[in-house]
């Protein structure tokens, strides 16, 4: 509680009215990386208490403060609502909010996927490793399917059991992949966060391919 008080991540959040302190690591990851930019389609995995679409919706701001591009955003809690974002209160790894989800896109592939997501620890390590291993594969499942060839998927991941498994799947996807820690995730915690960028192509995919 006192580290919590005297964190000035927290202050700040307050500050700029974020609903957490998580806003200044997606922050911190677009300046260094880039990814979001008005015009975008862009998927919120894990989104609330909302944070991360609030910095979204400052990004994608058009004239008139109205959202230039489409912002998505899903989480198996309510979410208090964002301007300009649409949110689904269900569990993404449940094929019919999956469904509803991709509906929500209207056919559009996206620019960038978020995903914040993650489980309940239960402190049983390999049990929560394969819970996480789980929601990142969905992640990137979701990806091969919904994500533009040149699209990014930054995801929430924490070192130790099982971590290696999800790089491995990363390299196996994306061109280039990238290991994040920003300054606002505390440094005594495992978590850390994978970048993946353009979809590497899938010779059984395309058409005209042997087999393909
Ligand atoms: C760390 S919080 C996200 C914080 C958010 N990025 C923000 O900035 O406000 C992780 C979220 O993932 C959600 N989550 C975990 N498993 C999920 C699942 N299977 N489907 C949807 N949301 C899930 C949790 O409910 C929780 O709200």
């Amino acid at each position: 509680m006192h580290a919590h008080l005297n964190d000035p991540y927290v202050k700040l959040a307050q500050q700029r009215k974020y609903r957490s302190r998580a806003a200044f690591k997606l922050i911190e990851i677009d300046e260094q990386d880039r990814l979001i930019r008005p015009g975008q389609v862009v998927v919120d995995l894990g989104s609330t208490p909302g944070s991360w679409s609030q910095v979204l919706r400052e990004k994608l701001a058009g004239p008139g403060g109205t959202v230039n591009g489409r912002i998505v955003a899903i989480d198996i809690l309510p979410m208090e609502p964002v301007d300009g974002v649409d949110f689904l209160l269900g569990d993404f790894r449940e094929d019919s909010v999956l469904e509803q989800f991709v509906g929500m896109l209207d056919g559009a592939k996206a620019d960038l996927v978020l995903s914040d997501m993650a489980p309940n620890l239960s402190g049983v390590g390999l049990a929560d490793a394969a819970r996480m291993g789980h929601l990142a594969e969905l992640a990137v499942e979701f990806c091969t399917r919904h994500l533009k060839p040149q699209g990014a998927l930054v995801i929430k991941c924490f070192h130790g059991s099982g971590y290696s498994q999800i790089v491995e799947l990363f390299k196996r996807t994306f061109v280039t992949v990238a290991v994040r820690k920003p300054k606002a995730s505390r440094a005594e915690s495992a978590e850390t966060y994978l970048l993946g960028r353009s979809l590497k192509h899938r010779a059984a995919e395309s058409p005209g391919s042997p087999g393909g």
